[in-house]
């Protein structure tokens, strides 16, 4: 089976060093790749050009058509509610019952009519994961999606993505720069710098995954010291 996202010889610069240089990723039909890199190593750069939102050029760049993002921050429109936000752009005569649909599916159904001001961090963060989920992306593009929640959010977040993920099945790229994140969802984990991958780690862990498990463990003193952090000041 042909892999949905398959890009060969990416490279991209701003002018200086290449922040991608000529790189290769594949991910397969279903796949959960998570990647991990210092802040400014280029996990934004190349999550956008998957996104479609920037150009870069590269020998193959093989894309599903069917994409969605979710930042950092939710994004939502202001003036719509929940709903409305979810909805916006969808041309389906059914679209306000998938949309309502999606928000059920990230426990959200009570917030519908609810202004995206009125919403927690988490439950923001909800509603942008049904705006994304509502297109049936064959590809879910996620950056740092949970970076500004507090740490149980995160961890409940965490087990959500994981759910969501089991039913709808779209291949997964998480850019994140936590490694308990990492270890707790990947099928697969990159390691960005300098333009290019510099560590592969497959994680053939049964979920739902325990931190304390030997071979996390293993993994993650792997990622300390590939990211340069001193496992006895993490
Ligand atoms: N549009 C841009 N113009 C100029 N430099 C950029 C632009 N986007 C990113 N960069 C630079 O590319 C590098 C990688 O950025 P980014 O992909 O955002 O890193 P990360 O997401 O890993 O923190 C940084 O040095 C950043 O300043
Ligand atoms: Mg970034």
């Amino acid at each position: 089976m042909t892999a949905p996202v398959d890009i060969r010889g990416l490279t991209r610069s701003f002018g200086g060093p290449a922040i991608l240089d000529n790189i290769d990723l594949t991910i397969a039909a279903g796949e959960f790749v998570v990647l991990l890199g210092r802040s400014g190593s280029g996990k934004s750069t190349l999550l956008r050009v998957l996104a479609g939102l920037d150009d870069a050029p590269a020998r193959q760049l093989r894309l599903p058509d069917r994409r969605s993002v979710v930042f950092q921050e939710p994004r939502l429109m202001p003036w719509k509610t929940v709903i409305d936000n979810i909805t916006l752009g969808i041309r389906r005569r059914d679209s306000r019952l998938i949309a309502a649909q999606a928000l059920a599916d990230v426990g959200l159904s009570h917030r519908q009519n609810a202004w995206p001001l009125t919403l927690s961090g988490g439950e923001a963060q909800r509603a942008a994961l049904a705006r994304a989920l509502v297109r049936e992306p064959e590809l879910l593009l996620l950056d740092e999606p949970f970076a500004a929640l507090d740490a149980l959010t995160r961890l409940r977040m965490h087990g959500l993505v994981f759910d969501l993920w089991r039913k709808h099945r779209p291949s997964v790229l998480l850019v994140t720069h936590d490694i308990g994140e990492a270890i707790a969802l990947a099928d697969r984990i990159l390691v960005l710098d300098e333009g290019r991958f510099t560590r592969e780690i497959r994680v053939l862990l049964d979920h739902p995954r325990r931190r304390s498990a030997p071979e996390a463990s293993r993994i993650e003193a792997e990622l300390l010291s590939e990211l340069g952090v001193d496992p006895s000041h993490a």
